[in-house]
């Protein structure tokens, strides 16, 4: 397979896809080099067969501190919107259809934070460290952090951390629903991931792409148009020989033997 310098890539669990930060001595840092790589990781994932799910995770110490600080200081607006800076940080969430969950632990900061978000799922372990700190660097979230911290947790409270630059829980990260569970350890946070990976990637591929389509649709439309949506996408389904597998599969009491997998 393809070599990386700043990730690590393995399939460490059948149909899952895992994807490793691996950067530490910047604190996984991130930064252009390492943002094609993960890019790289992920279509090379969503286009191989054998991958249901994948689980992007870093270290113990850090899930990656921030976009690299190093990099942004000596650009200026004609660099960076010229350049579109930050552009290629999108395509994991707007262009993969596998889904992702991502295994946070350690610093969760800046862009760190906002990698984490982007991701279907987000799990994290107690002493996880999030925040976004960029005010305190004269800048703004520059990676959809703005957005979609607050659609998460609401406007108060993204706001206050968001002008505060104060730093969060793991804990806290999950009594506010940014994550959906909450571990006491980063092995159990990341043996979880994986897990629920390895789960989703047992079901028709064809089914989850749908889950996952639905679900963002709710986030982009309004509630009556994404609803009219999903019934569509629903009797689609109706279409794929993995609703005839499914659904026979259960009144005969048998295991679903998918087609599409
Ligand atoms: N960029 C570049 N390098 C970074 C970095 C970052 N975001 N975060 C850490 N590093 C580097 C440090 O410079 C240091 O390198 P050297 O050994 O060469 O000095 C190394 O990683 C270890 O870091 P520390 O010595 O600082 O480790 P610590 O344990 O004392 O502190 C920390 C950890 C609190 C996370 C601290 O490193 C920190 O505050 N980092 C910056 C966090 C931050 O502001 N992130 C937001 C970035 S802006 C952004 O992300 C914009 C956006 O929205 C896209």
């Amino acid at each position: 397979g393809q070599t990386f310098e700043y990730i690590k890539v393995s399939t460490p669990k059948p149909g899952v896809g895992l994807v490793e930060i691996n950067r530490p001595k910047a604190l996984n840092a991130l930064f252009t080099p390492l943002i094609l790589e993960l890019n790289t990781a992920f279509r090379a994932f969503d286009k191989d067969p054998s991958i249901g799910a994948m689980v992007l995770t870093g270290s113990h110490k850090a899930f990656a501190a921030g976009a690299d600080i190093k990099e942004m200081s000596t650009k200026n607006f004609a660099d960076a919107y010229g350049a579109d800076f930050i552009e290629v940080w999108s395509e994991m969430p707007n262009t993969i259809k596998k889904p992702v969950i991502s295994a946070v632990n350690g610093h969760a900061l800046g862009g760190g934070c906002e990698l984490a978000m982007m991701a279907d799922v987000l799990y994290c372990s107690e002493k996880a460290n999030f925040g976004q700190p960029e005010v305190k660097l004269g800048v703004i979230p520059g990676a959809g952090g703005s957005q979609r911290l607050t659609q998460a947790i609401g406007k108060s409270r993204a706001m206050e951390l968001i002008l505060t630059g104060k730093s969060f829980s793991g804990q806290d990260a999950y009594d506010w629903g940014l994550a959906a569970r909450v571990f006491k350890t980063p092995e159990e946070c990341v043996e979880a991931a994986l897990a629920t990976a390895e789960t989703i990637a047992s079901y028709s591929r064809i089914a989850v792409k749908a889950c996952k389509e639905v679900v963002n649709k709710s986030q982009d439309l309004g509630i009556r148009e994404g609803v009219e949506f999903e019934r569509r996408v629903f009797h689609g389904l109706f279409g794929s020989e993995d609703q005839k597998i499914g659904m026979t599969a259960f009144a005969e009491k048998k295991k679903p033997e998918w087609k599409h997998r």
